[in-house]
């Protein structure tokens, strides 16, 4: 069971001469010890560069809806790239092709511009939504993320927060580098709280442009906004002439072939889309009405957005193999279906310790939580026992199941899971939280009855 880290250990000790941490981005770096280095992925497993294999939940932050390294896109990316290249700087029939999938998917969405990125797509639809409003203020939801740009990096810090105040947890810069006056223009709600969502529209709502939300948090263990809430955010935002965004980098094309806006049936004045619509290939999008998106135009008066990058063909030729296949196939069918199994051997497991645990979120992106309740919002998250999580999950890695070892971030299923041994991970998962357990008897007196 304890794999030698040979490999990844002359590997990091070289990177640490030539990157900051040793990694490429800074999330990648999980200790001397734990830094995983990858050699080869295929369906759902990743194997890292010591040979040991690994069945994969984290699948790269939730890019990968189908599977690694799925033929029925690479081959269309590898087509498309030696028969035709993969930028020129100017437009292809890709683009309109691409948005037409979109818009099958997402029937509300009428326009749309690309970008390489979830942070792109979320700078593009602010920055339309100030252009369109000609206000400045943007209000995100605790627990939220957006995107690793300078007004995104304030942080609600529950961490640090202690929870028998009744104040509002610190909103903390990502680190330094980021100017105060960064945060001139944002406000921060907790998610699911109408008297919050009331006072800062009484407070600020002449400048409020908009509100910029994950429904389902990617980013916060998929806690889920509720549909009153969700549908108050679009009456208020309707009242106020403020817009209302929806950040679906995550859950667009893999909580349902419309993403949450076709689970909530509320809908989005703008879209931001990215991670499942090219299955791993850097794609990024952000739409919505027409009117809007219609802000951009060249000119004093006009959004400007665009991008060397922009609408690259290896890109658009990935988003059109995989929203076809999305559109055209049960594959998210599937996934929601696997991820109940998978839902159902984890739940047997953690009764067999009497560990009460809630699963947040649809079955696609579903966030665990050892606890007697649904977390509502970032600060309920505080009490569960996450603690316990993490070591769960780094036994778990141990043995063979890749996740991130913190339950703010979810479970990602893919197609390719639907073929993995659900007895081995009922067993492995069983043999996991024994050792968790063993470890935690104290912190597990206080989480059960
Ligand atoms: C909801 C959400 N928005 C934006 C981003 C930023 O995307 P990217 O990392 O592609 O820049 C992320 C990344 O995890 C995300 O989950």
């Amino acid at each position: 069971m304890s794999h030698t880290k040979k490999h990844a250990t002359a590997l990091l000790k070289t990177a640490h001469t030539h990157m900051p941490m040793g990694v490429a981005d800074s999330y990648r770096y999980w200790g001397e010890d734990n830094t995983v280095f990858v050699e080869h992925t295929q369906g759902a497993t990743i194997t890292d560069c010591d040979g040991q294999e690994f069945i994969d939940f984290r699948l790269a932050y939730g890019p990968i809806i189908l599977g690694y390294r799925d033929q029925r896109v690479d081959n269309q990316v590898i087509q498309t790239i030696t028969e035709k290249g993969t930028i020129s700087g100017f437009s292809t029939p890709l683009d309109s092709e691409v948005v037409a999938l979109i818009k099958d998917l997402c029937p509300q969405i009428e326009k749309v511009r690309f970008a390489n990125s979830g942070t792109e797509a979320v700078l593009g639809a602010v920055r339309t939504a100030r252009g369109y409003t000609k206000r400045n203020k943007i209000v995100v939801v605790e627990g939220g993320f957006h995107g690793l740009y300078d007004e995104m990096m304030w942080k609600s810090d529950v961490d640090n927060w202690d929870s028998a105040t009744q104040e509002a947890p610190e909103i903390a810069a990502f680190g330094i580098g980021i100017p105060e006056s960064s945060r001139e223009h944002l406000e921060t709600i907790p998610l699911n709280d109408l008297e919050a969502l009331q006072a800062v529209f009484d407070r600020v709502g002449a400048d409020i442009a908009a509100i910029v939300i994950e429904p389902i948090m990617g980013n916060c263990g998929s806690i889920a906004a509720t549909q009153d809430y969700l549908q108050a955010l679009r009456d208020m935002c309707d009242n106020n002439q403020s817009l209302l965004i929806m950040d679906e980098v995550k859950t667009g094309f893999r909580v349902a072939k419309g993403g949450v806006q076709e689970l909530y049936k509320v809908y989005a004045d703008l879209t931001t889309f990215a991670k499942a619509m090219g299955n791993g290939y850097p794609v990024a999008a952000f739409g919505g009405r027409k009117a809007i998106m219609d802000t951009i135009f060249f000119g004093k008066d006009g959004v400007t957005h665009g991008g060397t990058y922009t609408a690259n063909m290896i890109a658009l030729s990935a988003a059109k193999a995989t929203l076809t296949l999305i559109r055209d196939t049960d594959a998210l069918a599937t996934v929601q279906q696997t991820g109940e199994k998978i839902q159902q051997r984890l739940s047997k497991v953690f009764n067999h310790f009497h560990i009460e645990h809630k699963f947040a979120g649809p079955a696609a992106m579903f966030g665990v939580h050892f606890g007697s309740f649904v977390p509502q919002n970032y600060r309920d998250w505080k009490q569960t026992n996450s603690d316990l999580y993490t070591e769960f999950a780094f036994n778990l890695i141990k043995r063979g199941i890749m996740l991130e070892p913190d339950s703010r971030e979810p479970w990602f299923i893919c197609e390719a899971h639907q073929n993995i041994d659900l007895d081995w991970l009922e067993n492995t998962a069983m043999s996991a939280m024994a050792e968790a357990v063993a470890t935690h008897t104290s912190t597990m007196s206080s989480s059960n009855k």
